[in-house]
């Protein structure tokens, strides 16, 4: 085909995926093509934004590496994260929502017994974290897997700091035969995303500020459920209505109650889905 004009370019594309083996990808292929074409006729994208979009992308591509992934934080401050997590994760009433996962999870993280401290030192206010984990029907799973992790009182995950430091407020539990958890660890706080890049550039463009608001993150597995990805958010944190990556679910908000030993306390109970059981 020659001589494609603004007005079949788009059907010229589409037409040239007809032979893509693995319907899925085509689907997916067209779509794409279909909304990326009728997005730069909306706006009328000129060759300079054109390229000044190319330029950005490709920002994104050189600070990414093992450590920063700055095409997932791109995705998540532009509500797509979320958006996928929620469309794939319409659980039944009753169970705990899901949310974002974030770029600070690592496979490695030590193990701990019940009652220890995860922070391993991590700076921060001391935190008791207990609660008990149960599926849909109210039974307690025994044995459930717990990961946690959590940022530090500077706003930085362990990650963040590079490996001289280690593994830090962050660790594998596992419940007991009641389904019950409890750890001790440092107080959650609020922290900005990484904003030195490409996305905090866009951010900043667009008025935004990075700011999360106090977390901890879970990720709970047991035979027979649906893995749980989320976080447990400290009521009260002034970022839980602008949270940078869209994250933020009222059923996910739990007190951080100071005790009188000057130590905090949050219960939160979980309720996992049983494998299979959609909404
Ligand atoms: C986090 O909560 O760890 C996180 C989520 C999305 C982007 C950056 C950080
Ligand atoms: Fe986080």
């Amino acid at each position: 085909m020659r001589n494609l004009t603004q007005d079949n370019i788009t059907q010229a594309v589409i037409a040239r995926l007809a032979q893509t083996p693995d319907p899925r990808l085509k689907a997916i292929l067209t779509s794409l093509v279909q909304h990326l074409h009728a997005f730069a006729r909306e706006v009328k994208l000129t060759e300079g934004e054109w390229m000044q979009g190319i330029e950005f992308l490709t920002r994104v591509g050189h600070i990414t590496d093992a450590q920063r992934q700055e095409f997932i934080l791109l995705s998540d401050t532009l509500g797509l994260s979320m958006l996928t997590v929620a469309m794939n994760n319409d659980k039944p009433a009753g169970c705990t929502e899901a949310t974002v996962f974030g770029p600070f999870y690592v496979e490695d993280a030590p193990s701990f017994d019940l009652g220890e401290d995860v922070a391993r030192g991590a700076p921060g206010e001391p935190c008791d974290v207990s609660g008990v984990v149960r599926g849909l029907g109210g039974e307690p799973v025994a044995g459930a897997e717990i990961h946690v992790w959590q940022a530090d009182a500077e706003g930085k995950y362990d990650v963040q700091r590079g490996e001289a430091h280690g593994h830090r407020a962050r660790g594998v539990l596992h419940a007991n035969g009641k389904g019950e958890y409890h750890f001790r660890s440092i107080l959650a706080e609020a922290y900005p995303i990484p904003d030195d890049g490409p996305v905090g550039d866009m951010l900043k463009a667009t008025g935004r500020h990075p700011w999360r608001p106090a977390h901890l993150h879970f990720m709970i597995k047991a035979p027979g459920y649906e893995t749980l990805i989320t976080h447990v958010f400290r009521n009260g944190d002034p970022y839980l209505d602008s949270d940078a990556v869209f994250g933020v679910r009222q059923s996910l908000v739990a007190d951080w109650v100071k005790q009188p030993d000057g130590r905090y306390k949050v219960e939160y109970d979980f309720v996992l889905n049983p494998a299979g059981e959609a909404r």
